[in-house]
């Protein structure tokens, strides 16, 4: 089976991107074919900055590698270094409806947000699906907040296979309903756009004052609490296993735990799980030589898939002119 997923390279990485996608891509790595690469095609619809998007871009795919993707068994690249995409983002415009690109919810979140109401932005949902259908790809792991870019993708799949005869893979989303949406510091889906986040390669410090800065009740100390409607429940839970979570669950229950404890064992179990990740991170941000052949190598594999997929759909569409007009 072949999985699939992208991750904007749209500044630092929190917690939430690593249990909702990082985490369970390169754990697919065992038994899969994994595809993986960074969108920075899709993070121009909010970054215009050339230097920064090039500096997000970089630290994306170093910090990616540093949490466990392994080059040499999966396919890892930059999005834009594979043009096969934007071919085929453009032929499947013709097949999407504008109806179907005007119910998407993100698009008109984030035009309410103040992100300028552009075709790129308006387009994003295509460029997603070019992004999937090109590699073929069976499955995509993504947090719950993609689920509806994924019915669109198979929602153009369909059609085209319809229109043109059977071309694409029509994927499956993998949204993984335990850490769908991991919260943020005040409770609300942990977002960089909403500054609430727990950022994982950030100096400990940086750290340790935003875990302290988890809004929790006023119930106090010697108080029963109810873990399931604790947001420093559901972060530490990301952290335990099933057992241990039992067991804080249970001490949460019985009164006499502070929350300020539960912040200080959050700390200890980020800085435990992310400080290895955090120095193979600085290693390879500083050897850009390395870092540019592993990318470069990614690209051309996933090149190569890419472009199978895009003779097929030229084949389909008249678009190999002279074999075609004959
Ligand atoms: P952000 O909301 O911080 O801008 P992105 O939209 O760039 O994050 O998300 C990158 C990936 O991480 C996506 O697959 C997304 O579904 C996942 N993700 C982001 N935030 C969360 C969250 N709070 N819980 C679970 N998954 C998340
Ligand atoms: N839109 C996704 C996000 O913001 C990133 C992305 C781009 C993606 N292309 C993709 C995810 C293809 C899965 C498959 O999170």
């Amino acid at each position: 089976m072949r999985i699939l997923s992208g991750i904007q390279p749209s500044g630092v990485f929190h917690i939430g991107n690593y249990f909702g996608m990082m985490k369970k891509m390169i754990q697919h790595q065992e038994h899969h074919e994994l595809f993986a690469f960074i969108a920075n095609l899709h993070a121009m619809t909010s970054q215009p900055e050339g230097k920064a998007l090039a500096a997000n871009t970089v630290e994306a795919a170093a910090s990616f590698l540093a949490l466990g993707l392994d080059p040499q068994r999966s396919v890892f690249w930059v999005q834009s270094d594979v043009p096969e995409v934007t071919e085929l983002t453009w032929v499947l415009s013709n097949v999407t409806s504008m109806g179907l690109l005007e119910r998407c919810h993100s698009y008109k979140d984030k035009v309410a947000k103040g992100i300028p109401a552009n075709h790129g932005l308006f387009a994003y949902p295509v460029l997603m699906t070019a992004d999937i259908l090109a590699f073929q790809s069976d499955r995509v792991p993504v947090g719950k907040d993609q689920k509806q870019h994924l019915e669109v993708a198979r929602d153009i799949a369909v059609k085209f296979n319809l229109a043109y005869g059977d071309t694409f893979v029509v994927p499956e989303a993998e949204i993984d309903e335990q850490v769908a949406v991991v919260p943020g510091l005040d409770g609300q889906k942990m977002s960089k756009s909403y500054g609430n986040t727990i950022d994982i390669f950030c100096d400990e410090r940086v750290m340790r004052k935003q875990v302290m800065s988890i809004v929790t009740d006023s119930t106090p100390v010697e108080h029963p609490k109810d873990p399931d409607r604790c947001n420093l429940f559901a972060l530490m839970s990301l952290f335990l296993t099933p057992a241990e979570r039992e067991d804080l669950a249970a001490r949460y229950r019985a009164g006499g735990l502070g929350y300020g404890e539960v912040k200080k064992d959050l700390v200890a179990r980020i800085q435990d799980t992310f400080a290895p990740f955090r120095a193979r991170r600085e290693e390879l941000l500083a050897d850009r030589e390395r870092l540019g052949r592993i990318l470069e190598g990614g690209a051309e594999k996933a090149r190569q898939v890419a472009a199978r997929t895009l003779r097929d759909v030229r084949e389909r569409t008249g678009l190999n002119y002279l074999a075609r007009s004959g």
